[in-house]
């Protein structure tokens, strides 16, 4: 039996993309290899959104082309956003490879390893979905769902709408029956992918859909228990989607806001379609709607002409929001955007770093605050398994994407309540509250 291993980069996509290739790879007869150099078919879905990405990438290519010296059998495929961007050189540059593919062509891989000959092939034309390949979960309990491919905005630092194309929602019936599913595999908790998810439906023919219709219809799905989707844009923030959070039983208390910017001019330049004030004005009706929702964002220091006074904006918006966790992104000029032509006005490298160091440090400070708030409440917790540093502990998720690791006995897949003991930025600590077992 022909063995597979595959290594992903980047985004929940691409995450759930790797589970789509998986799927349909065993289908294919293939079964995956514990180590790459196992593996007869050696495989990289790729992320391009910043340089380093594309660095590190590169570096296991070169790993995958010292294997397939030695057993010049194995095939070495690579897809994704970083194939899809370097499409016309990368059989030049690259001539190891034997397949290379975009996000929307995973299926062609099929194609390809089904052919009679195998010469060097590349597919790049958006062509379907990847949801509806076979998959391979990594989580049993959970599942992404890719509710839209593309992107239709135009953020001038980002690569993604020139990887992933235009934006394409799927039809609404067939996402609340892949969620049925999903539920009858056993699926507790769905996250609702897209580059701009929240944006869903509004160009589908023939009757455009909400997304937070959608939101209403994965809620009334038995089993399901938590809906997280990722991620919105702050343009497409509307009041009805808010509201799903306060009024549906299954969507979480946290919403990834992407921020990247506290300054309205430095906005303008990302072309990112919001000022300050509607940021902060989304906040405020988050807060109004559902006091508790945990907010977390991306925030992208260093942007072409960003000047101290601009940055400053930044580090205020991120005090007054008191944000309960953030990305933060140096950053890096992409190939073929608007913002890598703004050349002359860089902001220098040492000038980023220490930008970052105080944006860090207001980051953490505020998350850690927050975090206080749930300590000695308790909280309903999904357990996911045991804690990765003491397994003789558990470890689950709040509602609000909080990581908890707490002595109990409950076992994966159970919500249970847990007493919060102590909490820091990043994760906390509690014991399950046996009175609920009791009873
Ligand atoms: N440089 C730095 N950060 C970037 N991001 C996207 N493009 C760039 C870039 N060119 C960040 C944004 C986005 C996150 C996924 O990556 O903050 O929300
Ligand atoms: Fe990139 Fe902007 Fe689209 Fe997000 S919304 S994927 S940042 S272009």
């Amino acid at each position: 039996m022909k063995r597979f291993h595959v290594t992903t980069f980047g985004c929940q996509m691409n995450e759930h993309d790797s589970e789509r290739m998986k799927g349909m790879l065993e289908s294919l007869g293939y079964s995956e290899a514990a180590a790459r150099e196992e593996a007869d078919l050696i495989l990289f879905n790729t992320c391009s959104i910043r340089e380093k990405a594309d660095e590190r990438f590169v570096s296991h290519l070169y790993e995958a082309r010292a294997l397939k010296r030695r057993d010049p059998e194995r095939v070495i495929g690579v897809g994704g956003c970083w194939a899809q961007s370097v499409k016309d050189q990368v059989f030049r540059d690259y001539p190891f490879v034997d397949v290379a593919f975009g996000p929307g062509q995973v299926h062609k891989l099929a194609e390809f390893l089904t052919a009679d000959s195998l010469t060097a092939q590349g597919f790049f034309e958006f062509e379907g979905f990847t949801g509806h390949l076979p998959h391979k979960r990594a989580r049993e309990l959970h599942a992404w769902v890719q509710i839209s491919a593309g992107c239709n905005m135009k953020c001038s630092y980002c690569i993604v709408p020139s990887t992933r194309g235009r934006e394409v929602s799927r039809p609404f019936e067939e996402l609340v029956d892949e969620v049925r599913l999903l539920a009858a595999e056993g699926v507790r908790e769905v996250t609702l992918l897209g580059q701009n998810v929240n944006s869903y439906g509004m160009r589908l023919r023939p009757e455009p859909r909400k997304f937070s219709d959608l939101l209403h219809a994965v809620d009334a799905i038995d089993g399901i228990e938590r809906i997280r989707y990722t991620s919105p844009h702050p343009a497409h923030m509307t009041e009805d989607v808010i509201r799903a959070h306060a009024e549906l039983q299954s969507v979480c208390q946290h919403i990834h806001l992407p921020l990247q910017a506290g300054s309205s001019r430095v906005l303008k330049r990302m072309r990112r379609t919001y000022g300050r004030e509607r940021f902060l004005d989304r906040v405020a009706l988050i807060r109004e709607h559902v006091p508790d929702c945990a907010l977390t964002t991306d925030i992208i220091v260093g942007f072409p002409g960003e000047t101290e006074a601009d940055f400053l904006e930044t580090l205020e918006v991120a005090e007054e929001v008191g944000f309960d966790g953030a990305f933060t992104f140096i950053y890096s000029p992409r190939r073929d955007t608007e913002a890598a032509e703004f050349r002359d006005e860089f902001v220098p490298h040492e000038v980023q770093v220490e930008r970052m160091g105080r944006l860090v440090e207001v980051v953490q400070r505020r998350a850690r605050e927050r975090a206080q708030r749930f300590v000695g409440r308790t909280l309903d917790v999904l357990v996911e398994g045991p804690s990765r540093y003491d397994p003789s502990r558990l470890r689950g998720r709040t509602t609000h994407n909080k990581v908890v690791n707490f002595d109990g006995l409950a076992v994966p897949g159970e919500i249970v309540p847990v007493e919060i003991l102590s909490a820091t930025s990043q994760s906390m600590t509690g014991t399950e509250s046996l009175l609920s077992r009791v009873a």
